[in-house]
């Protein structure tokens, strides 16, 4: 088995993102700046906003945090998106999901405009991906693409499962890996809560990608000898034997099945890392585009 490393695979492209800013900004030119708006406290949340943040700062991007308490009005928080739409030295504006259930969330995502969605979660950034045409790719499937590419692997006629259907992961996962190109060319079986024989699906495939949100959901019998592991869970679960009180888990039981896989990401140093690196790789796409 060999690990499918996202602290190296990531440290190696903010390496090279990092030189791409330095050269915008030695010709005169802005260097790209982030808005990430998080509403509300819930901890998770907080975490990925002040990494993503954290990353912006390493890689001299601009970035500007806004936050609002949970009990925000919708309108206020789609004031706000309108205002950062209109100001030129914004590129990309990223609103962290979820949010509380009085917001509407498709309404938020509505609201950003398309060049500068560098979630990739607008329409119709998500309709151009359906054609395959340039546009922003969602983080987390595209910073799977983009360790699939760095080790490596070709996936061309492999069968692939993606476990579960969100619109931020699942679906545009299953989407990119069928489509024609490398990474891709896989026949992809997307599988969800009321899929009936998930562990037969799963033992067929070639590569599995674990998108559910429970913990150590995928098990070795579940897992066919030699098999591509992608694990996107980040489950909070209780431990004892940390200061927090808690420890992250993925959606695959990765004891038991590392010896079982070919490569396997690790959770948490995986899927998590690539997630910000492909954030930034689109932010630095919209201030090349917005230039
Ligand atoms: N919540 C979980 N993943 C994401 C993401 O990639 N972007 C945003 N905005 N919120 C998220």
């Amino acid at each position: 088995m060999e690990l499918l490393d996202g602290k190296l695979v990531s440290a190696h492209i903010k390496e090279e993102i990092k030189k791409q800013v330095q050269e915008i900004t030695s010709a005169g030119k802005r260097a790209p700046h982030l808005v990430a708006i998080l509403v509300g406290e819930n901890p998770a949340s907080q975490a990925y906003v002040a990494s993503k943040v954290k990353n912006c700062g390493e890689l001299g991007f601009e970035s500007t945090l806004v936050t609002y308490d949970a009990d925000v009005a919708e309108e206020v928080l789609l004031n706000k998106i309108k205002e950062f739409n209109e100001n030129k030295l914004v590129d990309g504006i990223l609103v962290q999901l979820p949010l509380p259930k009085h917001i509407s969330e498709d309404k938020v995502i509505e609201t950003i405009h398309p060049s500068k969605d560098v979630d990739g979660f607008h329409p119709v950034n998500l309709g151009k991906m359906m054609l395959s045409l340039p546009t922003f790719i969602p983080a987390t499937p595209y910073g799977i693409l983009l360790m699939l590419q760095h080790y490596g692997i070709k996936t061309t006629g492999m069968n692939c499962v993606v476990i579960g259907r969100s619109n931020i992961v699942g679906t545009p996962m299953s989407l990119l890996l069928s489509r024609n190109a490398e990474p891709g060319n896989c026949t992809v079986t997307i599988c969800h809560s009321k899929t009936k024989n998930m562990k037969e699906i799963c033992s067929a495939a070639d590569i599995i990608v674990a998108a559910i949100g429970k913990p150590k959901f995928v098990t070795a019998d579940m897992v066919k000898q030699g098999a591509i592991i992608v694990d996107v869970g980040i489950n909070r679960v209780e431990s004892t034997e940390t200061k927090s009180g808690f420890r992250l888990v993925g959606d695959v039981d990765f004891e038991n099945v590392k010896d079982k896989c070919s490569f396997i990401t690790p959770v948490p140093g995986g899927v998590g890392l690539m997630t910000i690196c492909a954030l930034m790789k689109n932010t630095l796409l919209a201030n090349l585009n917005n230039q």
